[in-house]
């Protein structure tokens, strides 16, 4: 099942990442980026390595774990530093191409040998935090297996094109809409949305999260506890949405049995495999 909140937190705070795991996100994202000061990386490594080393192995503990490293060529040294079986994988800060993220992909094959874990154990998630980094999505996408999913840095981005957005965000809609498309071409899971720096204003942090749902965004990016309840709310189908879900692949799977492809749902409106796909899609999040 796909996470629906990834809580930031800061690499260099053992007493804030002790609680972390316990705070309702799906995912954390640990950071050796921008949270933490130049002068502070060598003691942050050190910090995330010893909460990762103690972390349940991926898959078996409450929360996934991801570590966000440096950009700028340090991403492998980084990886190497605090790979461990507990991580699914790394977000590449201001990933900006395809090398970047095959230096980063041999950084993990590396780092696996080394803990003796199978090949292809850690997933990279790179961030996109540039224009050029942006209109290159579909490309960073392919650039190695292990990249299962994509996330924009919207701040830096919005800083280099001189974005400031208004309440509805239509401003960044094209942005955030590209990279769902990329994403679904390249055949890797829907990116996960923007981290919202107002973490007081939670009615426009669930408007603005709904408005990446009906995007196609999964999950979203969270830097405060209070943001988790309305982004897992958000991202999961109501009770009603599941049975109606339900109810129409059932009616489907009937009327194809019966030899027809097309039919009407309780509502009069046109039912075809397209229709039953995004049925399907709704039972796949169901919890
Ligand atoms: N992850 C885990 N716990 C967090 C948290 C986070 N991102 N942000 C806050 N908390 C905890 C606090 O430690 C505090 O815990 P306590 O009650 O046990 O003392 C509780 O939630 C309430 O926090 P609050 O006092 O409201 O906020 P704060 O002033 O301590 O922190 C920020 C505010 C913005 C500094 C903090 O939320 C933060 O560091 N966010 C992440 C920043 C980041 O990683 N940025 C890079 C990615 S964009
Ligand atoms: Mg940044």
């Amino acid at each position: 099942m796909s996470a629906r909140s990834y809580l930031y937190v800061p690499g260099d705070r053992p007493d804030v990442l002790a609680k972390a795991a316990g705070r309702g996100a799906d995912a954390l994202i640990v950071d050796l980026e921008d949270a933490v000061p130049a002068d502070g990386k060598d003691a942050a490594r050190k910090v995330v390595r010893e909460y990762v080393t103690a972390a349940p192995v991926a898959g078996s503990g409450p929360v996934e774990l991801w570590v966000r490293v440096n950009g700028d060529g340090v991403a492998p040294e980084d990886i190497v530093a605090v790979a461990s079986p507990s991580v699914t994988g790394f977000c590449l800060a201001k990933a900006e191409n395809a090398e970047e993220v095959r230096a980063a992909a041999d950084a993990c094959a590396a780092a696996e040998r080394a803990l003796g874990l199978g090949d292809g154990a850690f997933l990279l998630a790179p961030l996109l935090e540039s224009a050029a980094a942006v209109l290159d999505a579909r490309t960073i996408a392919g650039a190695s297996p292990r990249v299962s999913r994509l996330q924009v840095g919207e701040a830096d981005l919005r800083a280099e094109l001189g974005v400031t957005l208004g309440a509805d965000e239509r401003e960044l809609l094209h942005v955030r809409s590209s990279v769902v498309l990329a994403s679904v071409a390249a055949g890797i899971e829907p990116p996960v949305g923007p981290v919202s720096t107002n973490f007081r204003d939670l009615d426009a942090l669930r408007e603005s999260t709904l408005a990446i749902s009906r995007l196609g965004y999964r999950g979203r990016a969270c830097i405060h506890p209070a943001q988790l309840a309305v982004v897992n709310e958000v991202f999961t189908p109501s009770e009603e949405e599941v049975e109606a879900a339900r109810r129409l692949v059932a009616r489907f799977e009937e009327v194809t049995a019966a030899g027809s492809g097309v039919f009407t749902d309780e509502s009069g409106r046109m039912v075809d495999l397209a229709v039953v796909r995004q049925a399907r899609r709704v039972l796949a999040s169901a919890r």
